[in-house]
This record gives structure tokens, C-alpha cells and sequence, in this order.
């Protein structure tokens, strides 16, 4: 089968094709219904709130399309914004190597930009809804984030994994989010992320404690997110 498999590859590269396996993005996953859930539960909180829906580190475009769904089913014509270099991570800090997991510079490359198009032609979610209110954008969030042309966010998934990233969307979003409004954090405190990736928990106590916010704990999902209460000082 190894040798089929190889022998497909060479024969498409000798045209000119590249060969990269199809991801399935399976959500009947015990992990992946909580996680849905959780999103769920949060995004309840922010129904009465006006905002955009973003989420910063895209990836494969598991939880944006599981946020994209929500907005749609709201219904309350939210736009829904991701954002990703989509050449994986930038260079990793010294904070983010200090953790067991040894983050790589380009780690989460692989996915484009028609991938997560593709993908949201394969959920099957309202096509005109996806067309005029979710928008992907390319690009390192330092150069990327001034993209976001909304005038302001009722809920912010943060899965970013670095110190760095964490630090830029904070210092670039956090003004931006509604008071009431919901930021989550995927690396943070739950499960084994503090250990394997300490500069993201690092980066969220650097910018918040001065604000005074306090980061909550969801003991299903084992995840933490924060409902903005302070609107920062200029
Ligand atoms: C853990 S993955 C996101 C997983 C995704 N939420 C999912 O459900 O598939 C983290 C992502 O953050 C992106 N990322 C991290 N730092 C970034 C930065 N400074 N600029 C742009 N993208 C960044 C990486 O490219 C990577 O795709």
C-alpha cells in the first residue's frame, strides 16, 4: 500500500501536482461535541450583546467552523472573522520553549486558505450566510489583525498557543471586545497546556492582571475564558 502510496505521489509530482491527504474533521468525537458545547454555553452569555464573532489561530478550522455554525444559527447577522498566518507559527520566545512541548517555528503549516473554503463547502453550512458574513484572513496577526474592518467583538477564541501571539492579540483585540464580551482561552490553565505551552498563560497574566479582569475555569469543557468588565484606559 506504502509503495502504491508513493508511486500516486511521484507520478503527480512528475505532472506537477502535489499530493496532501484530505483531513476529516470528524466532530461526533466525545472532545469535539464538549467542545462544541462549551462554545455553546459561552456564546449564550453575549446573545444580547452587539459584536463579531473572531477567532485568532485557525488551523484546520474545527472550532471556526463550530463558531461560524453558532453565528449562523443566532441568526443575528454577526460576522464571523479567523485569522492565521497559514505558514504555522512564527518563531517561538524563550517563554514558549521554557514548556516540555518545545514549540517549532512553522509547526501548524499545511492548511490554505481555499482548505478551510473547502471545508465549509463540506459542512454544508448556509452557502450565502458563509459567502457575505465569515472571513478568513491570511497573514501573522501583527500585520493581519488591522483587517478586521467590524466595529467591535462580542466573543474571541484565542487559540494561538505562543506568548507572542497571545501578547499581539490582546494588545490588538481586547480593546475591541464589548463589555460583557467573551474571550476564550484554549491554552490557559486546563489540562496539561500550562506545562507544555507556559508562555500562553504567561502572556494572558501579563496583560490582564494590571486590568484588574479575572480568567474563569469551565470544569466540563476544562478551559478558561474571561467576561470583559473593564473597558481599557486609552
Ligand atoms: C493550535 S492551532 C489552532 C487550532 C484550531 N483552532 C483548530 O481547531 O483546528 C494554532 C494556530 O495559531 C496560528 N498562529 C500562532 N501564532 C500566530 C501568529 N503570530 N500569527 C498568525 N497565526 C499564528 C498557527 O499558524 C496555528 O494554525
Amino acid at each position: 500500500m506504502n509503495s502504491l502510496k508513493r508511486l500516486a505521489k511521484r507520478l503527480a509530482k512528475a505532472v506537477g501536482l502535489e499530493v496532501h491527504r484530505r483531513r476529516l474533521h470528524v466532530w461526533t468525537t466525545y472532545p469535539q461535541a464538549a467542545r462544541f458545547l462549551y462554545f455553546q454555553r459561552l456564546f449564550d452569555r453575549v446573545n444580547q450583546l452587539d459584536g463579531d464573532v473572531m477567532e485568532c489561530g485557525v488551523g484546520h478550522g474545527t472550532s471556526f467552523a463550530m463558531l461560524a455554525f453558532l453565528a449562523r444559527h443566532e441568526n443575528k447577522g454577526r460576522h464571523v472573522w479567523g485569522f492565521d498566518s497559514f505558514v504555522g507559527y512564527p518563531e517561538p520566545t524563550a517563554e514558549d520553549l521554557a514548556g516540555t512541548r518545545k514549540p517549532k517555528k512553522g509547526e501548524w503549516a499545511g492548511t490554505t486558505v481555499g482548505d478551510i473554503q473547502q471545508l465549509f463547502v463540506d459542512t454544508r453550512l448556509d452557502p450565502p450566510f458563509v459567502q457575505s458574513n465569515v472571513h478568513v484572513i491570511p497573514g501573522y496577526f501583527q500585520d493581519s489583525l488591522s483587517a478586521f474592518t467590524g466595529s467591535s467583538i462580542a466573543f474571541l477564541h484565542l487559540d494561538v498557543n505562543l506568548h507572542a501571539s497571545y501578547r499581539t492579540c490582546l494588545e490588538q483585540l481586547y480593546p475591541k471586545v464589548v463589555q460583557g464580551g467573551v474571550i476564550l482561552f484554549d491554552e490557559y490553565e486546563g489540562g496539561m497546556e500550562f506545562t507544555k505551552l507556559p508562555g500562553a498563560k504567561r502572556a494572558i497574566d501579563e496583560y490582564l492582571a494590571p486590568l484588574g479582569e479575572i480568567v474563569q475555569r469551565d470544569p466540563v469543557a476544562d478551559k478558561c475564558y474571561l467576561v470583559k468588565k473593564n473597558p481599557r484606559e486609552a
